[in-house]
């Protein structure tokens, strides 16, 4: 539960943005609001049941037709942690990934198409609709809505998370590590734990909502009036949190333009191909 007034959350959320002033405060949306990415972690493990709770959660996502096709590869064994964070560290300029290593669990969400393929094939049926780019993506959506309801439950118990694409840039070392089946593929990682309130992470801005929804038609080119605003918040954001001064705009274009940022991920394609995936 959020420690924050409601307009207080708005405020960490949208600066000096306008704000939606209609805001229906469930509790469910306050948790949501309070979100923040954490990666400075106690060193203490989960507390009982968080998995379980988090996984129940996850389970209760919404999925394509009813198909559960996704899988959590849980990693708790500290080596192999310690293993994959050294891996992953070795694609990145920093050498180390401290919040995977403090993190008490690692989780990794699969986009699982390996019991589709292995209970069509031993009913005698050919699984040739898993060839598909729909497929692949089908299940890569599941997985996330499931990651993310899990996040929630994680931070409704007070615990805190971050996604980990980074998990994508040795995806095929990743998988060999973890002993994915074909037709398998780690979509991203979640380090997951306490977070260390001597090094709390704040709300990141997000534009204002004008800049993201569109009612009944597409917009394009709207999103320009709220540019500057935004950056204004973000100018703040990374002032207060003592980060590199840099704009948005000037992010955007170094993740459209620098291949540094794919850091692996260009071979990615060819990864999935390996792993099972046609992508017609
Ligand atoms: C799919 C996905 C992958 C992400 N990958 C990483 C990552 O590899 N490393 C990292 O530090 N943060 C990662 N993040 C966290 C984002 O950087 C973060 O959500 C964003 O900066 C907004 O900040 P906030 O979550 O604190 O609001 C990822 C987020 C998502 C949704």
């Amino acid at each position: 539960m959020s420690l924050y007034k409601d307009e207080e959350l708005l405020q960490q959320r949208y600066g000096s943005q306008q704000k939606p002033d209609n805001i229906q405060w469930t509790p469910e949306v306050k948790t949501m609001l309070t979100h923040r990415s954490v990666r400075t972690f106690l060193p203490e493990g989960l507390p009982e049941g968080t998995l379980e709770t988090m996984v129940a959660a996850a389970q209760s996502a919404s999925n394509s037709s009813a198909l559960n096709q996704w899988s959590l590869v849980a990693v708790t064994k500290p080596e192999l942690k310690q293993q994959i964070a050294d891996t992953i560290a070795a694609t990145v300029p920093t050498d180390r990934i401290p919040w995977i290593e403090e993190a008490p669990a690692l989780l990794l969400w699969v986009a699982d198409l390996s019991r589709s393929e292995e209970i069509t094939k031993q009913h005698g049926g050919d699984p040739v609709v898993l060839d598909y780019l729909d497929s692949f993506l089908m299940a890569s959506i599941d997985s996330a809505l499931a990651a993310q309801n899990a996040s929630l439950a994680a931070e409704s118990m007070g615990l805190g998370i971050v996604f980990l694409g980074v998990m994508r840039n040795a995806a095929k070392e990743l998988a060999e590590m973890i002993n994915l089946p074909p037709y398998s593929f780690v979509t991203f990682g979640m380090a997951v734990g306490k977070p260390d309130p001597s090094r709390a992470s704040s709300i990141r801005p997000r534009p204002a909502q004008p800049m993201v929804l569109h009612y009944n038609k597409y917009d394009p080119g709207e999103y320009v009036k709220y540019l500057d605003g935004y950056e204004e918040a973000i100018l703040n954001f990374r002032t207060e949190q003592g980060m590199k001064i840099k704009t948005w705009q000037e992010a955007v274009c170094f993740a459209a333009t620098d291949m540094s940022y794919m850091g692996g991920r260009e071979k990615l394609r060819q990864t999935i191909e390996q792993r099972g995936f046609k992508l017609l």
